[in-house]
């Protein structure tokens, strides 16, 4: 059964002066595809991420997601529907564990009680005990939690 794509790169180019970090990549991701993009430190696979959500901009080739290529759409819009992972410094540190988690529904104007919901949820997937961390700031977890 063809599946839809989530995200395709065709053909892209990012360069820094005269490094180029990505280099014409061409790459298919289908929708619910688990995938690792592996290679030296430098070789350019947090670029390839980036260009993805538009914290930067390809200086040539198209990329789409779920379809729509990514510069026809507002890039803050984009990003609310991509779920990232930053390498360092993805966590508010004013913010409770369960605050950082419901950052993105809680700026789309979702119910509180849907949010709180899907927190707990999502604590529980990643094994994190609700009550001992719920309302913790990010400074007291460790650096795995
Ligand atoms: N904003 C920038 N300005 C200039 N050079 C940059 C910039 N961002 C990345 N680079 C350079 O582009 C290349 C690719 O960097 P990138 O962060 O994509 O690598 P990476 O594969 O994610 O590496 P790592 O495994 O260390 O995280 C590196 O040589 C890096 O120094
Ligand atoms: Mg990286």
């Amino acid at each position: 059964m063809p599946s839809k794509l989530a995200i395709s790169y065709h053909r892209v180019t990012k360069s820094f002066g005269s490094l180029r970090a990505v280099d014409d990549v061409s790459l298919d991701i289908a929708e619910g595809e688990f995938l690792a993009v592996v290679g030296g430190s430098g070789s350019g696979k947090t670029t390839l991420l980036r260009l993805a959500n538009r914290l930067i901009e390809a200086d040539s080739g198209t990329i789409t997601v779920e379809g729509e290529n990514v510069r026809d759409v507002d890039p803050v819009a984009l990003r609310r529907r991509i779920g990232y992972v930053f390498q360092a410094g993805g966590l508010f540190p004013h913010l409770s564990v369960a605050d950082n988690i419901g950052i993105t529904p809680t700026l789309l104007g979702a119910p509180a009680a849907d949010i709180a919901t899907r927190v707990d949820e999502l604590l529980e997937l990643v094994q994190l005990d609700r009550d001992a961390h719920r309302d913790r700031l990010p400074e007291a977890l460790s650096g795995g939690q």
